[in-house]
């Protein structure tokens, strides 16, 4: 699941700090580290601002996932080249960061293509900002894309109760982090470096106080979520499930999430905290990337389209409202017209609430960029046009399946229109209802009246 904003912040009324602006790239671990790297500065003195103009720090935090990425960086820089020579004319600094996937991939390359970087930081050392920047205001570049020997999270300050609040009723929270799976077409092993889990206090501490500062709703996140495993406080090996059960008795953590999911890693235990935890939404990201045996086996997944059928029948079985959602990649080298009817087949057999489909982008470095067999261009967009609508086809079905049901709905914000308050179903649907049905972070039980593209609109029940 990928997204392009920017983080949300909120203008900084004591006028005289220094400001930050910080852009969100790519998946929401970036979101999670954006945040994480605005309480590291606000250490530093400096307040979050969503107006670039008025920034004195501007960090582009980075996605390396697919092709264009780092082109699309490099022509933001050229924008913001203008905007500090701009700022640079009436007396103020500023100071350029390009920081996660693209910084760790490209490292000095970026300041020698843009010159207008002060800093590139890779993911491993954010909790070192504060530091890089008094270097760099003592004149000189900083490029760090070294993998940090401490742990980083015990480093990162955590946010004001007030920060928290701020941030809304739900949070993401990195449980792990790194992937030691190396599927042949994915940049992440070497972006994000090898498999790493935070130990089982730390976790529990961050997930408290966000409950304490009113967060109703956490997702975990890991790009291997559920391969996390650390050692209990029973002195036992626990493994993603066993948290999910410790996590879903602090008070007022109502519900929980998890994401993204290897097939490989989903154990016993896990399937049985989504049949025994009421906390634990029933809402499944679990990537499959294509249908075929032949391409499963060159993208190095380690599993077969049987083998990940059984699995769903298995999760179906523990909780039988469970809704799957999916990643997909069209046209990897050797896939034949053959090997992308099989995707179709699978989709077609699990029935997805929501899937997200890509061509494939060859990534230098990871080995299935040095395949022989690469699809054209034209045909990796017929198979994706194809891809997306079986998808959207069952998207819309699911949708219009909740017309009449009860849920319970978290609600969130205030809706666009006046009047109105957006919730969230169980299954990541926007709820709309009326501002008068709830105060943000009550969860309401609902029925759904009508459907919109993908939300829905409700009355209380
Ligand atoms: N090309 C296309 N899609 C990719 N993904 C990861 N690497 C590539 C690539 N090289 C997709 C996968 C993954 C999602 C986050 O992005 O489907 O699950
Ligand atoms: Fe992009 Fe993957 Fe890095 Fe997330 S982990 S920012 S999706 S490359």
């Amino acid at each position: 699941m990928e997204l392009e904003t920017t983080a949300q912040q909120e203008k900084n009324d004591a006028g005289t700090a220094r400001k930050v602006f910080v852009k969100t790239y790519g998946c929401q671990m970036n979101v999670y580290d954006s945040q994480r790297m605005t309480d590291a500065l606000a250490a530093d003195g400096y307040a979050p601002t969503d107006v670039i103009e008025d920034a004195d720090l501007v960090l582009l935090n980075t996605c390396h996932i697919r092709e264009k990425a780092a082109e699309k960086v490099y022509s933001e820089l050229g924008r913001i080249r203008q905007l500090k020579a701009a700022r640079a004319e009436v007396g103020r600094e500023t100071l350029i960061g390009v920081t996660g996937c693209v910084a760790q991939a490209e490292g000095r390359e970026i300041v020698r293509r843009a010159p207008v970087v002060d800093l590139v930081v890779g993911p491993q050392t954010y909790h070192r900002l504060p530091d890089m920047l008094a270097r760099v205001r003592e004149g000189g570049k900083v490029v760090e894309t070294e993998y940090a020997i401490e742990d980083k999270f015990a480093h990162l300050p955590q946010p004001k109760k007030a920060e928290v609040a701020r941030r809304g009723v739900t949070a993401f929270l990195t449980v792990q982090e790194g992937c030691d799976k190396f599927c042949t077409f994915c940049v992440v092993p070497y972006t994000r470096g090898s498999e790493v889990s935070r130990p089982v206090a730390q976790i529990v501490a961050e997930a408290e106080r966000l409950a304490e500062a009113g967060v109703r709703e956490v997702t975990l996140l890991g790009q291997n979520v559920n391969a996390w495993h650390g050692e209990g406080p029973d002195g036992r090996e626990w493994g993603l499930g066993r948290l999910l059960y410790r996590l879903a008795e602090i008070p007022g953590l109502s519900r929980l999430r998890y994401t993204t999911s290897h097939p490989r890693d989903m154990d016993d235990e896990l399937i049985e905290a989504h049949r025994d935890l009421a906390a634990l939404m029933p809402y499944l990201h679990l990537p499959v990337q294509s249908g075929s045996d032949r391409i499963l086996k060159a993208m190095n997944r380690r599993h077969t389209a049987a083998d990940y059928l059984r699995l769903i029948e298995r999760i179906r079985a523990a909780r039988a409202d469970i809704a799957m959602s999916g990643d997909f990649i069209v046209g990897f080298p050797g896939e034949t017209d053959k090997d992308f009817e099989a995707t179709m087949e699978i989709v077609r057999e699990v029935g997805y609430a929501s899937a997200f489909s890509f061509k494939y982008s060859p990534r230098p470095g990871t080995p299935g960029a040095e395949m022989g067999g690469h699809v054209e261009e034209a045909a990796k967009d017929e198979r994706l046009q194809r891809l997306q609508a079986l998808v959207a086809e069952q998207q819309h079905a699911f949708t219009v399946s909740m017309i009449g049901r009860t849920m319970s709905t978290l609600i969130e914000k205030p809706g666009r229109k006046a009047g109105q308050k957006v919730g969230r179903s169980p299954w990541l649907q926007p709820v709309i209802v009326d501002e008068k049905a709830g105060g943000i972070g009550d969860i309401i039980e609902v029925r759904i009246k009508g459907t919109g593209q993908n939300s829905l609109f409700a009355e209380p029940a």
